[in-house]
């Protein structure tokens, strides 16, 4: 079966690009990236893509239409069927999210709607809660809605701070999106107003208590 093309776009780390790509290096993954894009010429996560020999390039921002119009032709020009939002700091244009509308996703680190936005992590720890998490989702036009396709929860420990919170996080968040992008590109995804409903997945078992009951 022909694998899924896939654009990312990224502004910076770009560890969560890392994780597709590992994922991807494996024959049997239903995807493949197409191309990555960055706003900024000196995101680590361009090195990242040349180092796995996959084509990249960084589109200036002048603004937000200019931009999603050289990224839209880039993607179109590689093949990509889907994009993926991955660190992608800006907001995107909302032409580019029609066009691109179900066949574009994002990563953010929380459990969504919960803490949208910049830091998210420091919102977390602010509002005390004891579980926090990750979050891929469909791209509508506002800022960190839309369907939800799959989250990952970890706990927050008394001791955290923002680092902390963030790289136990991040570790959920790399095993999170391609888990994510694999049921998609198998076809697994039905959208369904606001929610998506998952084909052939088995129901978690299990409750995480913070603190532990005993
Ligand atoms: C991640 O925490 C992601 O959820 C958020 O931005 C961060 C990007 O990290 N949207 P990286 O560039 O993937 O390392």
């Amino acid at each position: 079966m022909a694998r899924l093309k896939v654009g990312v776009l990224i502004s910076g780390r770009g560890s969560n690009l890392q994780a597709l790509i590992d994922a991807a290096a494996e024959q049997a993954y239903p995807a493949e990236i197409a191309l990555v894009i960055s706003n900024n010429a000196a995101a680590e996560g361009l090195a990242r893509a040349a180092r796995a020999r996959i084509a990249h390039v960084a589109l200036a921002h002048p603004n937000p239409a200019a931009f999603a119009a050289a990224a839209d032709a880039a993607l179109r020009q590689s093949g990509a069927q889907f994009v993926a939002l991955a660190g992608f700091m800006r907001i995107l244009d909302d032409g580019f999210v029609a066009a691109w509308r179900d066949r574009l996703v994002n990563i953010h680190p929380s459990l969504l709607p919960a803490f949208p936005g910049l830091h998210a992590q420091r919102q977390a720890l602010a509002a005390g809660v004891k579980v926090a998490g990750c979050t891929v989702h469909f791209v509508r036009p506002v800022l960190d809605t839309g369907p939800i396709i799959a989250q990952a929860a970890v706990p927050v420990y008394a001791d955290d701070d923002e680092e902390r919170l963030a790289q136990r996080i991040l570790a959920a968040e790399h095993r999170l999106y391609p888990m994510a992008l694999r049921l998609y590109a198998e076809g697994r995804l039905r959208i369904d107003g606001d929610r998506v409903a998952i084909a052939g997945t088995a129901a978690p078992r299990g409750t995480m208590f913070n603190p532990p009951l005993s």
